[in-house]
């Protein structure tokens, strides 16, 4: 052990202590053995410090700190580099604010468009989303400070996450939800990474040896702490046996009470646990050592603001542009039409929120910009109905000026943490008001703020469509700068578009199924599916257009590299990204036809030619094999396409490749739809063959358990036990009504019994949740009983978290 002079040293009762939060947000200390606490804090695009009480979804302030683009942004520059030059400003704002451990950046795959938190996500595709989680980890770590990774893993919904199980077979989680994090974890070496809240094939991901253990340290060679989301440790004793090494928040002192009783009475060794206190201690000891010296040394607020409006500008995408309407010449004459060019839609909601240093709004910063602008329109409410007087007045608008910047988007309830979408479009009031202007001025310009894919049936209603996605405090000016030219756009999406929901592979299959979530799709996410099934979409991955022209040219191929040359045949400077597609020819597996195995961002002077070669990793030709378990590679011809985007090959060629000569692992005969591509009606057999057992029963019973989610009480014996139920119910739907999600609520309504006593701070222990069954549950016994548990356990909780606090 490396830390074995300090763990001689500890108790049994501080040991247990230091694995379990202080508080909301940092971890415990010894201070007489030099083990300082440290902070963490979230989130992925910005530090999120909540001071004094915290609460946990941010509805205090927090200390203010740079908003950048959010990840799903960032992930359409297709620039690690630029990621990993966000990660060290984040890691200096982060070590200026005294936090040792940054919350992200978030990496779980866009499974479906309707997650509501994919806009804290880079990508339907693991690797883009593995090489940009990589860059930001590097950079995060730089001068200190530990990136966290999350949500490891298949936490791909919203809806009950802390209580739904990922039913998903070993090749899938393999090849699409593990493949990012492992190149995360191999080529960013973070120094934690946090477990999800959902179950993994029925085992907790807190504390699932098969992900903490086998696959996290002994395959990919991590060697950092795990943290449990805030409130996902569900058994404590078993979460450190499998390898989860930090409980947050505090439970006041609850878990270590448990895990010392463990120890006692011989049910996990004070060896596994020494195991644990060593590994955590190694990077806490390193990480307060190396933010020491530079806590309170202040950042530059405006070279940061800066640097955010460049990643907008790296990242915008330009997505239509007839008759080459843009960019705008000199001095254009534009209405500035829709109420985000007055307040901007530039981030989620949730626990990423950032309280920013600076917010620039397109109405405050336009008139840098050498436009003349004819006035201003706010045309929708935010949130709420079609108002035909403000589309009237904006309309009026629109026919005094030569061009109309029609600015729309998704609204703050569309994109939120807890809560996933139910809707692919837009609000009717905004495109009732798109409807209305394009038919009192034709040069439309859409500028688009969504985190993630809507809808467009109204595409012909626009001659152009810039996409700045979320575009953190800066992204204002970013996009005035590609409308005038003054950026030659270059981001291209790292999602597809489809044209209507109904169209995705995981439209029959999401969201959860009460406890189940069923990954009947397989391998077969975004273009995977789209590609393989030839469903038509509204724009496809890896899309985007620029100022300039690309061409494509002398493609040659050896078992190591492709390369060929790219020109920029335009008359203006611009980067492109260049992508590589591999199909095996006859596999011996189901595949899909083109996945992403390599891609390049090329900045070309107008004319200038360059010769780009893209590696073929480890990544490139391997999938996993059932049988074997482990990544094998199939001999045989491969074809190799570069193209602009995944339906735009420019060049491909054939490649042999050597195999490793494995069984074949799966019977195209019993897997017809996975074969086919056709996955939109899996049976029950045909699953459970994908699966390699029979699918786990989800229902719900009538009895609540611990691990049932609140909003359950609705089939709750007890009366008092459904009137909460009703009374949460009402606050929940009240509040969508309202535009504005109130995420506590949300997030109450959805957890688990046995949260409440995650998530209480120490108030509630897991003894006084079993009392909260019991009534919920009960006949009178029940009620008797429930309340004697929870009045004991409420006077045996405070001697607890006394004791706990007496320990800092
Ligand atoms: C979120 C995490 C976040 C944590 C702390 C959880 O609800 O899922 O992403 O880091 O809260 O705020």
């Amino acid at each position: 052990m490396k830390h074995q002079d300090i763990i001689e040293k500890l108790t049994l009762e501080e040991k247990c202590h230091l694995l379990s939060g202080r508080d909301f947000w940092q971890t415990q200390s010894v201070k007489r053995l030099g083990v300082e606490n440290v902070t963490l804090s979230d989130g992925p695009h910005g530090i999120r410090k909540q001071e004094g009480a915290g609460d946990q979804l941010g509805l205090n302030g927090s200390v203010p700190a740079t908003c950048y683009p959010t990840a799903a942004t960032m992930a359409n520059s297709w620039d690690p580099k630029l990621g990993e030059e966000l990660g060290r400003h984040l890691g200096a704002e982060a070590a200026s604010q005294d936090v040792c451990v940054l919350l992200g950046p978030g990496m779980n795959i866009k499974r479906s468009p309707f997650c509501g938190r994919n806009f804290e996500y880079f990508s339907e595709d693991p690797y883009l989303a593995g090489k940009m989680a990589a860059g930001y980890i590097r950079g995060i770590q730089e001068n200190g400070v530990a990136a966290c990774p999350k949500h490891f893993a298949a936490n791909n919904i919203e809806l009950r996450r802390m209580a739904s199980n990922s039913v998903v077979d070993e090749r899938t989680l393999r090849e699409i939800y593990l493949t990012g994090f492992e190149i995360a974890v191999k080529e960013g070496h973070p120094k934690s990474i946090m477990s999800s809240y959902n179950q993994v094939n029925g085992v907790y991901a807190n504390e699932n040896a098969h992900l903490l253990q086998e696959i996290l340290r002994d395959e990919w060679g991590f060697d950092g702490f795990v943290v449990s989301d805030w409130g996902a440790n569900n058994d404590f004793v078993e979460g450190v046996r499998a390898g989860s090494h930090l409980e947050m928040p505090t439970t006041g002192g609850d878990g270590p009470n448990q895990l010392m009783q463990a120890v006692k009475e011989g049910r996990i060794t004070e060896k596994e646990v020494d195991k644990r206190v060593d590994e955590l201690l190694d990077v806490m000891l390193s990480v307060r050592k190396a933010v020491d010296p530079l806590k309170g040394k202040p950042f530059d607020k405006e070279a940061h603001h800066r640097f955010a409006q460049k990643c907008s500008e790296e990242s915008i995408v330009l997505l239509k542009n007839e008759e080459n309407i843009l960019p705008l010449q000199k001095g254009a004459k534009v209405a500035v039409i829709g109420e985000f060019a007055q307040k901007a839609r530039y981030q989620g909601a949730g626990s990423s929120v950032v309280n920013c240093t600076k917010l620039d709004n397109t109405m405050d910063v336009i008139r840098q910009f050498d436009l003349s602008v004819a006035g201003f329109a706010p045309a929708y409410p935010r949130h709420g109905d079609t108002d035909q007087t403000m589309i009237a007045a904006a309309v009026e608008l629109a026919k005094k000026a030569d061009y109309v910047l029609m600015y729309i988007g998704l609204d703050e309830i569309a994109e939120s943490e807890g809560l996933d979408r139910s809707t692919l479009a837009l609000p009717a009031c905004q495109t009732d008001a798109l409807k209305a202007v394009s038919q009192a001025n034709p040069n439309v310009i859409v500028v688009l703020s969504a985190g993630s894919a809507v809808e467009m049936p109204w595409l012909n209603q626009c001659k152009a469509l810039v996409h700045g996605y979320l575009c953190g405090q800066a992204g204002a000016g970013a996009v005035l700068k590609v409308l005038t030219g003054q950026v030659n756009p270059s981001g291209k999406l790292s999602e597809s578009y489809p044209v209507k929901y109904e169209d995705c592979s995981t439209a029959p299959y999401f969201p959860a199924r009460e406890r189940s979530v069923e990954y009947r799709e397989g391998l077969y996410v975004g273009y995977r599916y789209y590609e393989t099934a030839n469903i038509p979409v509204a724009f496809p991955f890896g899309f985007g257009l620029s100022y300039t022209t690309f061409a494509y040219s002398d493609l040659a191929v050896t078992g190591l590299a492709a390369t060929f040359t790219l020109t920029n045949t335009g008359s203006v400077d611009g980067a492109e990204v260049a992508q590589l597609y591999v199909r095996a020819r006859h596999p011996s597996v189901y595949r899909p036809a083109k996945e992403l195995k390599g891609f390049q961002k090329v900045f070309l002077k107008a004319g200038e030619s360059k010769q780009v070669s893209i590696p073929l990793d480890d990544k490139a030709f391997r999938y996993w094999n059932s049988k074997t378990n482990r990544f094998e590679i199939d001999g045989g011809e491969y074809e190799i396409m570069i193209g602009a985007s995944v339906q735009d090959i420019r060049l491909s060629a054939p490649l042999q490749v050597q195999g490793t000569a494995a069984p074949a692992c799966e019977d195209a005969n019993q897997l017809p739809s996975y074969f086919s591509g056709n996955i939109k009606a899996v049976s029950d057999k045909e699953f459970e063959a994908l699966l390699g057992h029979k699918i786990p029963d989800g229902h719900w019973s009538g009895t609540i358990q611990m691990n049932d989610a609140i909003a359950q009480l609705y089939y709750a014996k007890s009366l008092k036990a459904r009137l909460v139920w009703k009374v949460l119910d009402h606050m929940l739907k009240k509040s969508i009504a309202k535009g504005q999600p109130d995420l506590n609520v949300t997030f109450i309504y959805n957890m688990p019994i046995r949260a409440i006593g995650k998530m209480a701070g120490g108030m509630m222990s897991q003894k006084m949740c079993e009392g909260i069954l019991d009534i919920v549950n009960g006949h009178a016994i029940g009620f008797f009983k429930g309340l004697g548990k929870i009045i004991g356990g409420f006077f045996r909780q405070q001697k607890i978290a006394k004791k706990a606090k007496a320990l800092v």
